[in-house]
């Protein structure tokens, strides 16, 4: 329960799971969609490494979007724990606004590489378990529009992850308001 000043574990452990999991999946996503990367890549990761690469993101993507629905599960059962001191109006409103952008970027894009490469079709192994189910029937057409938009929406959450990050630094190291340890100590 997020009970008192701070998340519960199991909020916690969430928020850190997706954390380092994006982390990865930006640079991963920036890596493979240019095929011009796959010597780079192969010199690093030895011969097959591109496309290992390329269903490791799309892998790695779906146990994402299942992390993040289990945490907007948790999230509306369990709220979140309100701010002692009190932060200024505007940085709650800013800070609301790039939480809430992050959930639904969160949700929409590993979607729509889902749907992407069930239209294409180029459905990876889900780590040894059998052939990814597909989220539509094959339409190239249908692909190519929701992978060109699903990029630019990973590199907003690569953005948005940043200012995140600087704002948590900025609580933690600046202001030393306890807003940090929200997230942090047990
Ligand atoms: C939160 C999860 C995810 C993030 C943050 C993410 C992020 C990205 C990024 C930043 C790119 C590169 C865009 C560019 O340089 O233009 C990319 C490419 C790609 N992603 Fe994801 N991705 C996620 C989940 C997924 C999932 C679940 C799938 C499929 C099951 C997927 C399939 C792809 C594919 C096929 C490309 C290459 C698209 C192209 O070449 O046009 N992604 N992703």
């Amino acid at each position: 329960m997020a009970s008192g000043l701070g998340y519960s574990g199991l909020q916690k452990l969430l928020h850190w799971a997706v954390a380092l999991l994006v982390i990865g999946m930006v640079p991963a996503g920036i890596v493979i969609s240019d095929f011009d990367n796959k010597p780079m890549v192969e010199a690093w990761l030895g011969a097959g490494g591109f496309d290992r690469l390329y269903d490791l993101h799309k892998n790695v993507g779906v146990v994402l979007l299942a992390l993040m629905a289990l945490r907007l599960l948790v999230r509306a059962v369990q709220g979140k724990p309100p701010y002692y001191p009190p932060i200024p109006r505007a940085e709650r409103l800013a800070a609301e606004a790039v939480h809430w952008a992050l959930y639904a970027l969160l949700i929409a894009v590993p979607l729509l590489g889902w749907i992407g490469v069930s239209a294409y079709p180029a459905l990876p192994d889900f780590f040894g378990l059998g052939t990814l189910p597909g989220l539509t029937g094959p339409d190239r057409a249908l692909a190519e529009s929701v992978l060109a938009v699903h990029g630019p929406l990973g590199i907003l959450i690569g953005a948005l992850a940043v200012l995140h990050v600087l704002a948590a630094l900025r609580h933690g190291i600046v202001r030393r308001d306890g807003v940090f340890a929200r997230m942090t100590s047990g």
